[in-house]
């Protein structure tokens, strides 16, 4: 479904990412961890086309973006949703027009039955109806962060990459999003990338875990391997503990 080779990233002179191998298949929860500013956003985003790409191959349902043609390309983009983690809402437009954003604009859907599938993704992630013709500003922060969830499944993505799904949400609301991004991925049998500080949510949704640390991706394995690995990064990053090998590189 997702085949990412030897992608290097290097953003104002900073090497960011130095060589990343990814894979994921149809109804298969990939989750990368590591710690705060090692580019895992700019992972998603470079798959994405957002941030350049200095090398390396991006794959989608067996398109190469570097070898497509701009209708492949489309096509191939098309398949993935996204949820970014600062939200990334338009102001302008109303919670609606916002999660119906890709159908109306990007498939040329009705914008009518565009409404229905917005209406019918706020009730999937708890937003009550009456916010549906609110804007971006009045929302809670948590709030937005479902928008962005409304509007990376409205389109019915084949790959979806959730930025930080449950950060800043109660633990009732986290629960109900990591749900349903399980229920994506098992029952529409889609692919997820999610990016998450939150090993509560790690441990509901991953069927394989990947440790991105400078630049690269370090170790990957299951939930059971991520709590007996003696891998001394991955550890240190697990335990919380604030002594190791990532904060002696930070130092
Ligand atoms: N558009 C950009 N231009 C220049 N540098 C950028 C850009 N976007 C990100 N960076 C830099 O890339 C590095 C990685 O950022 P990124 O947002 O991917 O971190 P992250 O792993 O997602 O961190 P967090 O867990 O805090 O979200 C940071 O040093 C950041 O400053
Ligand atoms: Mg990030």
């Amino acid at each position: 479904m997702l085949s990412v080779r030897n992608l290097h990233v290097n953003l104002n002179g900073k090497q960011i990412l130095h060589g990343v191998d990814l894979d994921v298949t149809d109804g298969e929860s990939l989750v990368i961890v590591g710690c705060s500013g090692t580019g895992k956003s700019v992972l998603l985003k470079s798959i994405l086309g957002l941030v350049p790409k200095q090398r390396g191959t991006v794959i989608i349902q067996g398109i190469d973006l570097d070898h497509a043609t701009k209708d492949e390309r489309h096509k191939a983009l098309s398949c993935i949703g996204m949820l970014f983690q600062g939200g990334a809402l338009f102001d302008s437009l109303t919670i609606w027009e916002n999660v119906a954003f890709g159908l109306i604009y990007g498939q040329g859907m009705d914008p009518g039955a565009a409404q229905e599938i917005a209406f019918e993704k706020m009730q999937q992630v708890d937003l009550e109806r009456r916010t549906a013709f609110l804007y971006p500003a009045s929302l809670s922060g948590g709030m937005r962060k479902r928008v962005g969830l409304a509007r990376a499944l409205a389109s019915q993505p084949k790959i979806i990459f959730f930025d930080e799904p449950t950060t800043g949400l109660d633990p009732i609301t986290s629960n109900i999003v990591n749900d349903l991004i399980v229920r994506s991925v098992k029952y529409s049998e889609i692919g997820a990338i999610t990016i998450t500080h939150d090993l509560g949510s790690l441990r509901q949704i991953a069927d394989k875990v990947a440790f991105l640390c400078n630049g690269k991706i370090i170790w990957t394995g299951s939930v059971e391997g991520l709590d007996n690995t003696e891998n001394p990064y991955v550890r240190q990053f697990v335990d919380a503990k604030t002594v190791g090998p990532l904060t002696d590189k930070r130092n």
